[in-house]
């Protein structure tokens, strides 16, 4: 009789992948050759009936917890949206488009430096049909042995990029995205029933993305894309929402505190949140609303001094660990009061 080795203790999965895996088959497609170029916002245009369009990932660090609050202090009228570490967008599809805060017509961009992210957000816009082509062939089943196959080896093409960062989402442990400088690291999630392909959900995405600049790109670039300064009587609101200012471990009255960075590959340095809070700064500059979301660090009080800090607790999945996840305050950052008519503070 073989002995078969045991496929569940994660570090036996991460082993096997890392150490048995050719370097051929790893490689990975430059990032130009698969995510599509900006291309100018058209403006959105509702449909008479609104079908309520759930965000197309759950992911970490995603505010969708948070919205009873946020919902608050987001401006009621939008006519230019912008957000630059969008991840799953729960801020834009929960309460700037189901809620028809931006304007018919008006403007909205969505960017992030994860290109397999935004390669998937583009085949939502553009071609859902592929898309769901892809996600129906066998190999994207609910088994380990799958997972492990699409994880490593469907790197090709654009659209089975797209259709891997689906599959990841619907079958990995607790959906978590996380990526190391050798890729995606999570296990199988053992889930009994996933809905791999949910064709209603992705035709409703494609709806509400018709007319929306979706483009790879770092924070600072929404400067290039966004107007020199507001127009006359109208609202830019752009949301900054990155990678959070990592808490000591110890921290928040002796709780631990896990601090994730690893959206990309290249991770977020505090290099990166010093310059984030410069292009915060200088969307002020220009007459837009900004809020940003941050962690309860003293960098954010210093960073982002003269402005209207908030202060509220969030419940936070990132850790695999239950002892990390239970609620743990984070910063919201505005440079308006929304109490105040959304007055912008000087
Ligand atoms: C906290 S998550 C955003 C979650 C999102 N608001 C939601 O509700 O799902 C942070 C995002 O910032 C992105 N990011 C990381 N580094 C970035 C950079 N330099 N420029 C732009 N986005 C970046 C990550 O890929 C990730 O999607």
């Amino acid at each position: 009789m073989v002995a078969v080795a045991p496929l569940s203790a994660p570090k036996y999965r991460l082993s096997l992948r890392l150490s048995l895996i050719p370097e051929t088959y790893r490689e990975e497609l430059p990032t130009s050759s698969f995510v599509r170029p900006f291309s100018q916002p058209t403006g959105i245009h509702y449909p008479d009936r609104l079908v309520k369009t759930r965000p197309p990932f759950s992911w970490v660090g995603g505010k969708r917890q948070l919205l009873p609050v946020l919902r608050d202090w987001v401006p009621p009228k939008i006519d230019i949206y912008g957000e630059p570490c969008v991840g799953g967008g729960a801020l834009f599809f929960n309460c700037v488009f189901n809620e028809r805060r931006l304007v018919e017509g008006g403007l909205a961009y969505l960017s992030d430096r994860n290109a397999d992210l935004i390669n998937d957000y583009q085949f939502l816009r553009d071609d859902p049909k592929a898309l769901m082509k892809e996600l129906s062939r066998p190999e994207y089943a609910n088994n380990e042995l799958a997972y492990w196959k699409v994880l490593l080896f469907h790197l090709r093409t654009p659209v089975e990029r797209a259709a891997r960062l689906h599959y990841l989402q619907k079958t990995s442990h607790t959906g978590l995205y996380r990526e190391t400088k050798e890729g995606f690291d999570v296990p199988f999630g053992h889930r009994a029933n996933p809905k791999i392909m949910d064709k209603r959900r992705i035709m409703a995405l494609h709806q509400a993305l018709q007319g929306v600049a979706v483009f790879h790109g770092g924070f600072e670039d929404v400067l290039k894309k966004l107007p020199k300064t507001c127009p006359k009587g109208k609202t830019v609101f752009v949301y900054f929402d990155p990678p959070y200012i990592p808490l000591p471990k110890k921290s928040q009255a002796g709780r631990r505190v896990t601090s994730f960075t690893s959206y990309t590959k290249d991770g977020f340095t505090l290099q990166d949140q010093r310059k984030l809070a410069q292009v915060f700064r200088i969307c002020h500059e220009r007459g837009f609303h900004i809020m940003a979301s941050n962690s309860n660090s003293p960098l954010v009080s210093k960073l982002y001094a003269g402005f209207n800090i908030q202060t509220i607790l969030a419940t936070r999945k990132s850790s695999c660990k239950p002892a990390t996840r239970g609620p743990i305050p984070e910063t919201v950052i505005m440079n308006y009061r929304p109490e105040d008519g959304f007055r912008l503070v000087s």
